[in-house]
């Protein structure tokens, strides 16, 4: 069964939150290859439309209909349906991670003649500015009616899109939950990519000990994981309180606590997924002096945390930190201190910033 992932502007983080995904649901995964932000799978079991749903660093999701070389392709595409709808009328876009494109495009073209529809074929106008300065075309309209793909050098795959990520929902659903606080907050995307990471299955319990308003402990609660987040600050924590009510959560689901979390108690969980705090919001690139400062707090807090909780969490650490930028380069955290107090071990760095962004993310996911 292959599949198309096509990822959002971090096309590392994306891929490992893809990958971890499918390794934890055990669904194997035979083979996969990445051209520009295409991850094109093969996975040992089908997968669900609203999968797309899952994973927060990914765009749409098609399914390969067809592959092989470029003499193969087109006889293996005259055996098959390419257009599902009624009308005879219809737009559609192909997206492109192939040399094969040309090729594929023509096909269509005389094929959608021959079965005598009056297709347009459009341009992807739509675009992301990925992480590496590249820039990808996506949709940009909704008067879409099929999305087709081709992937791949000497061996082609030619699908079609099955599901799309519904970004204005999701972000509509941010904007009115009662308690914001955006200076601070994560993304839900974000949120979902490190609750992806931390290999945390539905039933089992994620700590936030730094939970704020609470978008990552409602990003899980939406997947069925159970959560307890705890923060030094009260303000916060009835913010997540009326956060979480908002969503309608069954409240046996979810424990809110208002502490230090490296002192704080807990009964045990499976998983850390957190953001602490990143230092103060700078629009000036720091001097030096004042970055690593702020990293050495940084660490020497997130070693306290890790260091109180070790004990009752069994499975993976998944934590953001500052990414620093001083003048062209960037600091991160002392890692090797991090791993080295704590006795875990280091599975991913990855970083997560934008161009002008003076404190962006670095990633951390950390195991026994
Ligand atoms: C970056 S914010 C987290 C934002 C959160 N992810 C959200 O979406 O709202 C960091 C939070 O950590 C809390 N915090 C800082 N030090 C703490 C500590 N030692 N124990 C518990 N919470 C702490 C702060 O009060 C703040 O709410």
């Amino acid at each position: 069964m292959k599949y198309l992932f096509v990822l959002g502007r971090n096309i590392e983080l994306s891929k490992a939150e893809v990958l971890t995904y499918f390794e934890k649901e055990k669904n194997r995964i035979l083979n996969y290859n990445l051209i520009k932000n295409g991850l094109l799978i093969d996975l040992e079991n089908e997968i669900s439309q609203k999968i797309v749903d899952s994973f927060g660093g990914v765009v749409s999701v098609g399914k390969v209909l067809a592959f092989g070389n470029s003499k193969e392709i087109q006889k293996k595409l005259d055996k098959i349906n390419l257009y599902s709808g009624t009308k005879n009328k219809l737009n559609y876009v192909l997206w492109n991670f192939s040399e094969g494109y040309e090729t594929i495009q023509n096909y269509l073209k005389e094929r959608f003649r021959e079965e005598k529809l009056k297709a347009t074929f459009k341009h992807l106008t739509g675009s992301i500015k990925l992480q590496d300065g590249e820039t990808v075309f996506i949709p940009s309209s909704n008067l879409i009616d099929e999305e087709y793909f081709v992937f791949g050098k000497k061996e082609i795959s030619f699908g079609k899109i099955i599901s799309t990520c519904d970004y204005v929902s999701l972000e509509k659903r941010d904007m009115e939950k009662p308690f914001r606080r955006e200076s601070l907050a994560i993304s839900p995307r974000l949120a979902k990519i490190l609750i992806n990471l931390s290999y945390v299955k539905n039933d089992e319990i994620l700590l936030d000990p730094f939970c704020g308003v609470g978008t990552i402990l409602s990003e899980a609660l939406i997947r069925g994981i159970k959560v307890i987040g705890i923060d030094k600050d009260k303000n916060a924590v009835n913010g997540s309180i009326e956060n979480l009510r908002w969503f309608k959560f069954n409240s046996q689901n979810y424990e809110l606590i208002n502490d230090d979390s490296s002192r704080a108690k807990i009964s045990g969980a499976n998983v850390i997924v957190t953001e602490p705090d990143l230092g103060e919001t700078l629009k000036k690139i720091p001097p030096r002096k004042i970055a690593e400062e702020t990293l050495l707090r940084f660490e020497n807090l997130i070693v306290r945390v890790i260091n109180n909780f070790k004990g009752k969490v069994s499975g993976r650490v998944v934590f953001t930190s500052p990414y620093i930028r001083i003048g062209k380069k960037r600091l991160k955290c002392n890692i090797e201190k991090i791993v080295s107090s704590t006795g875990y071990k280091m599975i991913y760095e990855i970083p997560e910033y934008r161009e002008n962004q003076i404190v962006g993310r670095m990633i951390y996911v950390l195991g026994k």
